[in-house]
């Protein structure tokens, strides 16, 4: 593509949220980044929660955490960027041990995979022996190396139900965790929560972990009905690290690329979006004629590390380059090849 064949599918995208000064200098970045990205044989892969001028510009693919990691899987490219946060790309080199995977900033973490060890999920394996351990794909590298099959948004009730186990452990979202045990009918305790033990010896069917969206934590059931009564017909949608009481007063909960699709699909001209903000700026800027309301004040200070500069960056000082220990890549490549094999 062109440099102003870049322009102007930049323009038509983002010509409602962004100045057109703002869109041209966004547009010659970009454009250098494509170039770059063909003479390196690089792809780049990002993630729905990137600011718009990176979405609609350079990535190769863009989903969610599933979407991404079969993409990862699939490349036959030298060098993977991955446009999103630390636990993601993590997954890239777990799944691509001979490729090159960067990173465009190394302060892209994320609460919930900051919210448990190795070591923790150890302990509760020895705590609950022979239980089967399913773990969000936000943690890191070694804690999936402890866990029997990872799962992310999009996919946790189907992973949950392939293990037809009587008992499961899923970690370390608290609030994904309690809305599976909902929608799979099954009876949730946390262990460890707030420093105090519970009663294990009840009828467990899933043990969960006390780790939270620090962006997801955040919204409740009042902004849910401040934005009903303020804006009637509005729908409301919901990502699942949200807690149960939000999903439940809400209209629809799915991953990041679910809840897209079902703006895509509906015809609400409104619709409050109950996730990172800036997805709300790619859905509008994809569906102009759709009314996203979002909740600023709450920022993923993780996710909003990678811009459009620090994706050039990584492309012309091949940085930050993503590493794995083999040894525990390997037993954590078990957890996602798993889940990979779940359609
Ligand atoms: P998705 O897999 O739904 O994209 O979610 C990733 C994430 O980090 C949400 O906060
Ligand atoms: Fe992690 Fe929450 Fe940011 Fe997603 S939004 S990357 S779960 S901190």
């Amino acid at each position: 593509m062109t440099y102003e064949q870049l322009l102007a599918h930049m323009r038509a995208k983002l010509q409602h949220i962004a100045p057109d000064f703002e869109i041209e200098y966004k547009a010659k970045i970009a454009h250098e980044i494509n170039q770059l990205k063909q003479e390196r044989n690089a792809v780049i892969l990002g993630h729905n929660y990137m600011e718009p001028a990176l979405f609609h510009s350079v990535p190769d693919y863009t989903g969610d955490s599933l979407e991404l990691s079969r993409r990862a899987a699939q490349t036959d490219a030298d060098i993977i960027i991955f446009c999103g946060v630390e636990f993601m790309a993590e997954t890239a080199k777990i799944l691509n041990p001979n490729k090159t995977v960067l990173i465009p900033s190394q302060k892209a973490g994320c609460s919930l995979a900051a919210s448990i060890t190795a070591a923790d999920v150890r302990q509760l394996k020895a705590q609950f022996p022979g239980v089967p351990v399913v773990t969000y794909i936000n943690t890191y590298a070694d804690v999936k190396a402890e866990t029997d099959i990872c799962c992310t948004s999009g996919n946790a009730r189907a992973v949950v139900e392939s293990l037809q186990a009587d008992t499961i452990i899923f970690l370390p979202d608290e609030y994904l965790a309690r809305n599976v045990a909902m929608e799979t009918g099954k009876h949730i305790i946390f262990p460890t929560k707030n420093g105090k033990k519970a009663d294990t010896t009840l009828d467990v069917q899933m043990i969960g972990w006390h780790g939270r969206c620090e962006v997801h934590e955040k919204f409740t059931v009042a902004d849910i009905q401040a934005v009903r009564h303020d804006h009637p017909g509005t729908l409301i949608l919901a990502h699942p690290e949200c807690s149960p009481e939000v999903v439940a007063a809400s209209d629809f909960s799915g991953s990041t690329t679910a809840l897209i699709r079902f703006v895509e699909q509906t015809d609400a001209s409104s619709y409050l979006l109950l996730t990172e903000c800036a997805m709300g700026d790619n859905i509008m800027a994809a569906n102009p004629e759709k009314e996203m309301l979002r909740l600023c004040s709450v920022r993923c200070p993780h996710m909003n590390q990678i811009r459009l500069e620090d994706t050039r960056n990584a492309l012309r000082y091949t940085q930050y380059e993503v590493h794995v220990p083999e040894e525990i890549r390997v037993r954590a490549l078990r957890s996602v090849e798993r889940m990979l094999a779940i359609g």
